[in-house]
Formats: structure tokens, C-alpha cells, sequence
């Protein structure tokens, strides 16, 4: 399955045509694989109502399909046709792709082959559709030298049959302010209420690329992946919204918060926090107290978090916050071993055989990983005998230094040949900060 030829990784993603393997593979059933041609309304149109559809959502009013169009026509979209269907024009199953940097520990970046909008026709599942579309989607990013791919899923049992695994875990906070005071530093900078466009329009780009850069599992994004972060100008939900933004001594910006204040059933307000994203310290406790110390207000609840939170330890009763979910998000697959690997920086020197098993190929392979004390990395093909075997999924889940080598030798996810291998590893492979995706894509 690994391509023949590697192209640089600079290629545009929007040239290659559709892989040639699926769409045979799908035409011996009568159906057609292509891409999208993104310069047709009518037919994004079909395309973004079958997506829809496939995600169970409504059906979308032709006035807002241009706003759609131009939100995703910069991405590389592929769809499946039946042409014998009542509705031909209408995909059966459709995908969509492009490269983004994706942060890695020491501060670094890795071109990420992005996969989004999958989905297949329910009068179409279970017939193979969706393997053929994401073994194309692989195909294609390996052709074009990309060592990672990574997606979000609405499921946690589809994606690791092609090699994926979860690298980056978010939670759910519920925290209780009746319980609590502000325990933490007092920064001298000031938080702001401004308005939405202070920040979407102005300046939060480039605090969310300082951000990003300092935080394995964000990437880069913008367009619609950005603005919907502030909900759809003049909808319902973004007259609630309020940004409070935090400006340091210079009176230069250095975080924000998005919330809206809702009413639950008994009255109570509650302030959800959409979005808050700190580029230092300060910003991190400035924005969380103005958020805690909101009058009239008895809890925040913010989605999406991190799973390890500073704000524990800044407030005095560290039980008024509830942890109320934990769960996978950015699912990862390594295509090229040595490009991934060399790609980031480890914690701790270290010289590891790894024998890694790939059902599709790209990264079958023995490797050895060797780290020197600056924690930098070179990978050769190695005829040694391996310290630690596993599945492109465990390495894959180990990539972003949020998960512990210890933890999947306990599950039996990897074998630990070595004695002593899986720890020293693990003190390599941990990324100090945790690591975090603050989007769905
Ligand atoms: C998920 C979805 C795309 C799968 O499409 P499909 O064409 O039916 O999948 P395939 O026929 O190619 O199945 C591939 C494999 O995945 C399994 N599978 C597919 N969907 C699954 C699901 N939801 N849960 C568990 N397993 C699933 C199949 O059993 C099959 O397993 P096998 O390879 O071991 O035989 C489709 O069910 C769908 O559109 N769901 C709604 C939208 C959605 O959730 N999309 C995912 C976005 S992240």
C-alpha cells in the first residue's frame, strides 16, 4: 500500500488526483469516487447537503450554501456518487482533507494531513465505503510526503482499523463559585470587555499561533474554523456571546475569553465558557478569575479543556471543580516514522529499538530511535533486536507525549522486549505540556 514515489511535502494538497486504488476499488461497485469540483455551486451545493445529512443535521437554506462554500472551498473535497440512485447528484459518502501544521513537543511543527466531513449514506453503510475513502485519504498525504495524519470523531470504535489512534485527551469542567475564592497570583494587566471583532477580526489570530506553538496537539486554523468560535454573526446564539479579553501592563493582549451566560432550570445562571485561550500565566488566572467571580452567577462550565488545569491550584476549595468528562479527542497516525519521530523533540536522551506493526504498511518497519542529550532525535532502519514492540496506533498515540509508554505495556499494547525499555522511553517520550486541542474539525 505504501506509494511508490514521495512527493515534497510542499505540494498543494488540492493537486492530486483521487486515488486510483479506491476509485477502482469503488467503481467495481457501481459507484464513483472523484473530487469535488469546488468551483460549481450546484454541485458543493449536493456535496455540503449530503454531508449535512450524514451527520444526522438539518437540511441547509440555499441563501447560506455560498457562506459554506466560501468557508470550505479552499479544502480538497472528495465524494462518492451512485449514479443509479433516485437523487444522483446528491454524494453518498463524502470526505475532506488538507495540510495543517500540527505542534509537537519543543515548540515545533509538523505538516498534518487534516481529515474531516466524513460520512456515508445510511442506505449506503457497511458496504466498505468509508475504508476505501480513508485508506485514499492516507494514500494521498504519504504520496505527498506528509508524516501524520490526524482527525476528530463523533465515535471512538471507527478509526483505529486504519491505524489511528487518540494522542490528545480534553475534559469538561463544572465548577461551583459559591464554594470558592480566588487563591491564585494577581496580575497587574487589565481584563477588558470587548467586542466580538476585537478579537475574531483583530489580533486573536496571531495570539492563537502564539499559543499553538507552545502546545503539542493544537494546529493551525482559520476561516470558518476560527470565526464559528464567536457563533454566526447576528444568530440568536452570538447575542449572548461576550469576550472579555486580557491586556498586560503594555496594553498588549495576551488572552481572551469567550463565554455566554444562560439561565438553567432552576434559574441559576451559568456561565459557559467557550473558549479561553491565555498566552501567559497572567492571562491564564486573569481571565479565569473575572470568569469565577462573575456575580449572579453559580457555576462555569467550560467544555474542551485540557485534562490537566493549573486553575486547580489557584482557587481554595480545589473540590468546587468537577472534572464531568474525559475523553478521547485528536486522533493521530503516523505515515512516515522517521519524519514524525525526527519531527520533535524528546524530554530525555535515550536509544530505542521499536518494532512497529502496520496492517497498511506506511510505518511497518524496525526502527531505531536514537536521542541525544538535547533531545533530539535521528531514526535509521535497525536490524537490532527490538526493545519495545507495538502497532502504528501506539506509537501513534505516544507521538504527542501525552500518553505514558508504562500505561499501554500495562495494557498489553506494547511489549516490552527490554527490561527497563517502557520507563526510559516513557521519560523520553512525556511532553512536559499537556497536551491540548482546543477545536473540532
Ligand atoms: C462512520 C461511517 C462513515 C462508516 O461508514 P461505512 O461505509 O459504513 O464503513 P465501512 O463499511 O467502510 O466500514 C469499515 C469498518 O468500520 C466499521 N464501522 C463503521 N462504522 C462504525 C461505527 N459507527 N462503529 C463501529 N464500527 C464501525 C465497520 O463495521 C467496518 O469494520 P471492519 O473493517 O472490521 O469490517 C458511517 O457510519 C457514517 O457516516 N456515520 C455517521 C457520520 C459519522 O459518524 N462520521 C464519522 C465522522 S468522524
Amino acid at each position: 500500500v505504501a506509494p511508490d514515489s514521495v512527493e515534497p511535502v510542499t505540494a498543494n494538497f488540492l493537486t492530486p488526483p483521487i486515488d486510483p486504488t479506491a476509485a477502482a476499488s469503488l467503481a467495481g461497485r457501481g459507484l464513483r469516487f472523484a473530487l469535488l469540483d469546488a468551483s460549481d455551486p450546484a454541485a458543493f451545493g449536493a456535496w455540503f447537503q449530503g454531508m449535512t445529512r450524514g451527520f444526522h443535521g438539518s437540511t441547509v437554506s440555499a441563501d447560506t450554501l455560498p457562506k459554506h462554500l466560501e468557508g470550505m472551498a479552499w479544502r480538497r473535497m472528495a465524494g462518492v456518487w451512485d449514479d443509479s440512485a433516485a437523487d444522483p447528484a446528491t454524494p453518498v459518502a463524502t470526505a475532506s482533507s488538507w495540510i495543517a501544521d500540527l505542534t509537537v513537543p519543543g515548540e515545533r511543527s509538523v505538516p498534518a494531513w487534516a481529515i474531516s466531513t466524513i460520512t456515508v449514506a445510511p442506505t449506503h453503510r457497511r458496504r466498505g465505503i468509508a475504508r476505501d475513502m480513508l485508506e485514499a485519504e492516507l494514500r494521498t498525504a504519504a504520496k505527498l510526503g506528509v508524516p501524520v495524519a490526524m482527525l476528530t470523531v463523533s465515535e471512538a470504535t471507527i478509526y483505529a482499523r486504519y491505524g489511528f489512534a487518540p494522542s490528545v485527551f480534553v475534559a469538561d469542567w463544572k465548577i461551583d463559585t459559591r464554594k470558592l475564592k480566588w487563591a491564585g497570583r494577581t496580575p497587574s494587566g487589565r481584563v477588558q470587555l470587548v467586542p466580538i471583532a476585537a478579537i475574531r477580526d483583530d489580533g486573536g489570530q496571531a495570539l492563537l499561533e502564539r499559543v499553538r506553538l507552545t502546545t503539542p496537539g493544537q494546529m493551525q486554523f482559520d476561516g470558518h474554523l476560527w470565526t464559528r468560535l464567536f457563533k454566526t454573526p447576528d444568530s440568536e446564539e452570538s447575542a449572548d456571546v461576550r469576550v472579555a479579553r486580557y491586556d498586560d501592563d503594555n496594553g498588549i493582549a495576551q488572552g481572551f475569553a469567550i463565554y455566554r451566560i444562560a439561565r438553567d432550570p432552576r434559574d441559576v445562571a451559568v456561565a459557559n465558557v467557550d473558549y479561553l485561550l491565555a498566552a501567559t500565566d497572567d492571562a491564564y488566572a486573569a481571565l479565569w478569575r473575572y470568569l469565577l467571580e462573575l456575580d449572579l452567577v453559580d457555576t462555569v462550565v467550560a467544555k474542551l479543556r485540557p485534562v490537566a488545569e493549573p486553575i486547580l491550584w489557584q482557587i481554595t476549595d480545589a473540590r468546587a471543580a468537577a472534572k464531568t468528562a474525559e475523553s478521547d479527542h485528536l486522533w493521530t497516525r503516523i505515515l512516515d516514522v522517521k519524519a514524525a519521530l525526527e519531527a520533535r523533540r524528546y524530554s530525555a536522551p535515550g536509544h530505542f529499538v521499536l518494532e512497529i506493526a502496520d496492517p497498511l504498511a506506511f510505518a511497518a518497519g524496525r526502527y531505531l530511535l536514537d536521542i541525544t542529550d538535547d533531545g533530539t532525535a535521528t531514526v535509521t532502519p535497525s536490524e537490532e533486536p527490538a526493545d519495545l514492540t507495538m502497532n502504528v496506533n501506539e506509537l501513534s498515540a505516544l507521538y504527542l507525549g501525552g500518553i505514558s509508554v508504562v500505561t499501554l505495556v500495562q495494557a498489553g499494547r506494547i511489549a516490552e522486549l527490554t527490561p527497563g525499555a517502557a520507563v526510559a522511553a516513557d521519560t523520553s517520550f512525556r511532553s512536559a505540556v499537556t497536551p491540548w486541542l482546543s477545536i473540532w474539525f
